[in-house]
């Protein structure tokens, strides 16, 4: 090419969680059934959709002709209605129509903002951290993602005092994120923390996003509180949507709110310039708008997530009961979302450590990918050639400098999951008995 055609940010976009996946399918071909614990799509798991949603879904698609058609570009305004008046029915701050975005789904979401967002101008997000937040913002600026601790021996709360130390250290962070519930920790944070993390925002003169994705799947007895309820005067955005909890992926529906544009011209001009760019990409989806109030206001809609909520925290309670005997790891249970994180302690893992693979040529797909520093990624590529189990390493599915692996409380039966975990953690006392 006679000129650079490469963008800046181009090595900065990495998405472990399907990568891993071509690698699983090669090794199914060398004939080592996968099991894959890898991927957060409830649909691909096995969760069936309840009839009733079906039947509003399908009833819609019959008689409604607009489900064709394009949508406002800010959303389907009766839609947006329906959220502003349930954000505002919680308290805190007060949202209107207009204070809502679609997009075609979180995904489209996150891009969008971060593109969008000055170059210099950077937003610092948990660690271990969802990568499609991370690389989008690391692609942004050109530069790796900036990060803030979520602390394993917390909880994995995120860790102020290390906030604290980056916004003094990098007067470029301009906005900080928090996913709560987190993925991939599955940690719901306490109110106190949310507080400080505002008030840090105020400090700083920041804005905050917090992606809430997963806010109604919550159980074991945590309390969720959204930003809404805790941002008082501080600019934020805030996104939702329904891949997770109808659950609805392949709709490509999501939204964001956004908080005190009138109390910062910047902060407002940067969600103009969001929603102009929506603009000239004309609309999100229209059909799951259409269903969003019905399906949400049916009185079906909170007893199903309640099931949905007891199943994962069943197999929360089963995953922890597991992992926590073994030593040389760190979990706690995972209160939200669907994910719970097994972290290798330091000096668990070394480099010497191995599994023996299924078969010679399952050795021979992996190989290539052992030659890492990675020391989790090592392990995690070893279990699906050895087991045939897939699940997501830490360090480079999560913009991390831990060492870990995400597995998915999806499994809807609870004998399978008890196996997988069991084997899983069979994995870990082989792999690292070695050292002992
Ligand atoms: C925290 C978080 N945000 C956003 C998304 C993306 O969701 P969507 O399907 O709406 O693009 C995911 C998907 O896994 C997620 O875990």
């Amino acid at each position: 090419m006679r000129n650079n055609i490469i963008h800046p940010g181009a090595d900065e976009l990495s998405y472990e969680i399907r990568e891993i996946v071509e690698v699983g399918y090669r090794i199914a071909k060398a004939g080592v059934p996968i099991y894959w614990e890898n991927i957060g799509d409830p649909v691909a798991k096995g969760e069936t959709i309840p009839q009733w949603m079906k039947d509003i879904i399908a009833h819609t698609v019959k008689t409604d002709d607009s489900s064709y058609a394009y949508s406002p570009t800010k959303g389907l305004l009766a839609t947006r209605e329906y959220i502003a008046r349930e954000r505002n029915l919680e308290g805190g701050v007060r949202i209107t129509p207009d204070d809502i975005l679609f997009f075609n789904g979180l995904g489209d979401a996150i891009s969008t903002i971060y593109n969008y967002l000055n170059k210099s101008a950077r937003v610092i997000g948990p660690n271990p951290a969802y990568s499609t937040h991370s690389s989008a913002e690391a692609s942004h600026s050109g530069s790796p993602h900036l990060t803030y601790r979520l602390d394993p021996k917390n909880s994995w709360y995120p860790d102020v005092a290390d906030l604290r130390r980056q916004l003094e250290h990098h007067p470029e962070i301009s906005g900080i994120l928090l996913v709560n519930p987190d993925n991939p920790t599955g940690m719901v944070y306490s109110v106190a923390v949310i507080r400080k993390m505002v008030d840090l925002a105020r400090e700083f003169d920041l804005f905050l996003i917090s992606d809430e994705i997963y806010s109604n799947l919550v159980y074991g007895g945590a309390e969720h509180k959204k930003l809404a309820s805790v941002i008082g005067g501080v600019p934020g955005i805030a996104m939702r949507g329904i891949s997770k909890e109808f659950p609805w992926p392949g709709s490509r529906c999501g939204w964001v709110e956004f908080y005190n544009r009138d109390k910062d011209p910047a902060f407002a001009r940067y969600a103009k310039t969001i929603i102009d760019a929506k603009m000239l990409e004309v609309c999100a989806t229209t059909l799951p708008q259409k269903v969003l109030p019905l399906i949400m206001s049916d009185e079906r809609y909170y007893p199903y997530l309640a099931q949905r909520n007891a199943n994962y925290w069943e197999k929360s309670q089963l995953a922890h009961a597991v992992f926590s005997k073994i030593h040389g790891l760190t979990v706690h249970k995972a209160y939200g979302a669907f994910y719970l994180t097994v972290l290798f302690n330091e000096g668990t893992l070394r480099p010497g450590q191995s599994l023996v693979p299924a078969n010679a040529e399952a050795a021979g797909i992996i190989k290539p990918f052992l030659d890492t520093p990675n020391l989790d990624k090592r392990f995690v590529y070893q279990l699906l050639a050895s087991r045939g189990i897939c699940v997501v390493p830490i360090s480079s599915g999560f913009n991390s400098d831990l060492n870990g692996f995400r597995i998915t409380l999806l499994e809807a039966d609870t004998d399978r999951f008890k196996k997988v975990v069991r084997d899983i953690a069979d994995a870990i006392t082989e792999y690292t008995a070695v050292i002992k």
